[in-house]
């Protein structure tokens, strides 16, 4: 980004012991210098400091930003501290790049869009899977037509994280302490930069049962596959799949239906996504590989910042967020992940959990654009 006077900000990192350290090959990438390190860990934090450069480092997340002058903050503390930091640093016109999800409850979502309406920083979410490659082709794909309409998709999230539970206790208590999808912008980001102009207006889920016990012997209040169906604004449907507790391996996947197009990620690293595109495939059975359409649509910002951006985290994604965030703190942009958009995303998930308690019934899903 040259010698802009992006590098002039003041940027702390609060979570800097956890994932907010994962921005550090970003932030190198980008020379972007982080002013000050926050993490309730000493230990942690002294290594943050210590690998950040930092010029201050703090166990308050409220002394960093009474004391450390910041332009911006990134929030990287787990889940059940992202709304509630979110709204301090707002509060004092400090910009905020939060991690996923926004918020874990819905009064939080309502205290979070007022402390956003009433700032003058800018709210960003953190959701690099929109900008992880695959998925960045297909939305160029989907801008230029070759889909469609877009109205069915699928998204998976499968993350057996029983282990990590027992290490940060937070995630036994907000992603599988609680029943219905916890976890659900990972698939939604990116589904619903394909339905452009598009917002879920409803949402049911249900589970697969309880199959597992923590260390304790007490069953996960989440069930091990929750299900989430997503009804559409435009009419389409989207469902979401979300399980941190069956045993098996990683899995990140999706779908995509338009009336011309469909598209099918790989289910393990290393094979191929593929699209069946009307207009570009003569053979009603046959799939061709994204990868063929990369030269052609993999936008030329992705491709000119991939050289850097592929030494950070989640294959050069977490590098594409971060740059969204300081071009959009520079009046560069609009906001690509602003509140309504973080909401239409974080939203879902917290009213399946109502969903599930009722036996899987419909239930709204508010718009924030009209709170
Ligand atoms: N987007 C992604 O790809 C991605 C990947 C991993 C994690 N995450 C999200 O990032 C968040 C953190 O996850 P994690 O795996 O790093 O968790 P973690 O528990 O490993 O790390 C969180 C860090 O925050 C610190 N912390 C706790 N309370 C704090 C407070 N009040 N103020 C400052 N620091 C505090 C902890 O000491 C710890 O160092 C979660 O919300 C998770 O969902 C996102």
């Amino acid at each position: 980004m040259g010698s802009s006077p992006l590098h002039c900000l003041k940027i702390g990192i609060a979570g800097a012991g956890g994932r907010g350290g994962a921005f550090r090959d970003a932030c190198q990438s980008l020379g972007v210098h982080i002013h000050a390190v926050c993490d309730t860990n000493p230990q942690r934090l002294d290594a943050a400091a210590a690998q950040f450069g930092a010029d201050q480092k703090y166990t308050d997340f409220g002394e960093m930003l009474a004391e450390s002058n910041l332009d911006a903050v990134i929030i990287g503390t787990p889940m059940y501290l992202h709304a509630e930091q979110s709204i301090q640093a707002l509060e004092r016109g400090v910009h905020v790049m939060s991690e996923v999800t926004a918020a874990v409850s819905l009064q939080e979502c309502r205290r979070l869009v007022q402390a956003c309406k009433q700032s003058g920083a800018a709210y960003m979410l953190a959701e690099n899977c929109n900008y992880m490659k695959p998925n960045v082709i297909v939305k160029e794909m989907v801008t230029a037509g070759l889909f469609g309409q877009t109205y069915y998709a699928e998204g998976e999230y499968l993350h057996e994280l029983k282990e990590l539970n027992e290490l940060t206790p937070w995630r036994r208590r907000w992603q599988t302490g609680v029943n219905g999808v916890t976890y659900g912008t990972h698939n939604l980001g990116p589904i619903l930069q394909w339905m452009p102009g598009d917002r879920i207006i409803a949402v049911c889920c249900a589970g697969s049962g309880h199959h597992y016990r923590d260390p304790r012997g007490a069953l996960y209040e989440n069930e091990d596959t929750c299900v989430m169906l997503c009804k559409l604004a435009s009419g389409g449907l989207a469902q979401v799949r979300v399980d941190m507790l069956s045993n098996r391996p990683y899995g990140l996947t999706f779908k995509l239906q338009g009336t011309t197009g469909a598209y099918e990620s790989a289910r393990e690293h290393g094979q191929p996504d593929r699209v069946w595109l009307q207009a570009r495939t003569r053979e009603r059975e046959r799939w061709i590989a994204l990868d063929d359409f990369e030269d052609e649509f993999l936008p030329p910002w992705w491709k000119q910042h991939a050289p850097a951006a592929l030494r950070s985290g989640h294959d050069g994604s977490d590098y594409y967020i971060l740059l969204a965030f300081l071009e959009t703190i520079a009046g560069r942009r609009p906001c690509p992940i602003g509140i309504h958009e973080a909401m239409d995303m974080t939203l879902p998930g917290l009213i399946s959990q109502q969903s599930i308690l009722q036996n899987g019934v419909w239930l709204e899903v508010p718009d924030t654009r009209i709170w």
